[in-house]
């Protein structure tokens, strides 16, 4: 059997040690050869492969990003994409592929697999918002990279007396922004599942002020204020409709300056979070996420991503997998809004 597997959307830390679990074991337990294909879906629509063997995988269970190199393309926006992927799994005698991605990348694998072509999906992002995994790989890492610099930005923040606003990545969930500020000790945390009124921010960091703290405000890229709009660097969309977010944290700063008579400054994370090692964590579920998608194709059981419960791994379908975004439930929110201010 010859298995291709790809790697699409943004990346994140434990792509490799996917693809490292998806050659050890499809090459060295089912004997199977194994193709990555280059920039995800364009890999197929292109015909760009090379063949993955033991060699290629030795030594990238560590190193951040994809061996594989990823992109954003939407093979169904792409002339006639489709037709040209059936015909390069053909003439590369492909049976079948392993598609890691996010929404975007498993949501073309699910159209797929509805037309004839077998694909089994491994959830990855550091968003960690797909709805039927209870983790995706890669936000465990964003998550302790967004927290390091919260320690690190208390002290500075201190020493200046200063509010200091953390943009954090995201898209429309907060799941970042909860978790590296609760981590962190964060005096606001704001999330795109809750508009947020920026009369309560000056209120909670004006408290922060006044009991001689620097306060350190989250906020998800996707935060929108009350009655207001996103705020965003561009307009400019991907091949998927999504706009690129970001600008909120600089945006929040100069409001709290002006309105606050305090210093403020912006800190946008930005790809840092998407960079470097991935935590142990990652490493393990990635790996267990790669193990068992192997198992999937092996089984002929197509049209299906891996998804952790619990601490088990198990298999849904992609239809349910890209029904609806996994979000911050206002429960969990409150939970965090106990320590604002
Ligand atoms: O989905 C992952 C993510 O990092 C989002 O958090 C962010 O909004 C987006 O990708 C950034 O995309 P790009 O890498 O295209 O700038």
């Amino acid at each position: 059997m010859r298995v291709g597997v790809l790697t699409g959307g943004g990346d994140c830390p434990g792509l490799n040690a996917v693809i490292r679990a998806v050659v050890r074991k499809g090459v060295e337990v089912n004997g199977w050869e194994v193709v990555g294909f280059r920039n995800g879906w364009q890999g197929p629509v292109e015909g760009r492969s090379r063949p993955l063997g033991l060699d290629d995988v030795e030594d990238i269970l560590t190193r951040g990003g994809t061996i594989l190199g990823s992109s954003r393309t939407n093979p169904y926006a792409v002339e006639g994409g489709v037709d040209r992927i059936r015909a390069v799994l053909a003439e590369q005698g492909v049976d079948a592929l392993i598609a890691i991605g996010g929404e975007d990348t498993l949501g073309v694998a699910k159209r797929l697999t509805d037309d004839g072509i077998g694909v089994v999906g491994v959830p990855k992002t550091i968003d960690n918002d797909l709805d039927a995994t209870d983790y995706t790989f890669g936000f465990d890492t964003a998550v302790h990279i967004a927290t390091e610099a919260i320690d690190r930005l208390h002290t500075t923040a201190e020493s200046h007396r200063r509010a200091l606003v953390v943009e954090v990545m995201g898209r429309h969930a907060g799941w970042i922004a909860l978790h590296s500020g609760l981590a962190g000790g964060a005096s606001v945390i704001l999330v795109p599942e809750r508009a947020f009124s920026v009369d309560k921010v000056i209120e909670w960091v004006a408290s922060r002020f006044e009991r001689e703290y620097a306060p350190i405000i989250v906020v998800a890229e996707g935060a929108l204020p009350e009655g207001g709009e996103a705020v965003l660097q561009t307009g400019e969309k991907d091949a998927f409709g999504h706009v690129r977010l970001g600008g909120v944290g600089t945006w929040l700063a100069d409001e709290i300056a002006a309105r606050t008579g305090n210093e403020s400054r912006a800190v946008v994370l930005g790809h840092t979070q998407r960079g470097g090692v991935p935590t142990a964590y990652d490493r393990v579920l990635a790996t267990r996420f790669g193990l068992h998608a192997v198992d999937a194709v092996a089984d002929g059981d197509f049209g299906v991503m891996v998804a952790l419960r619990g601490t088990d791994i198990v298999r849904v379908r992609l239809a349910e997998a890209t029904a609806r975004l996994k979000t911050v439930p206002a429960e969990r929110y409150a939970e965090a809004e106990v320590f604002f201010g």
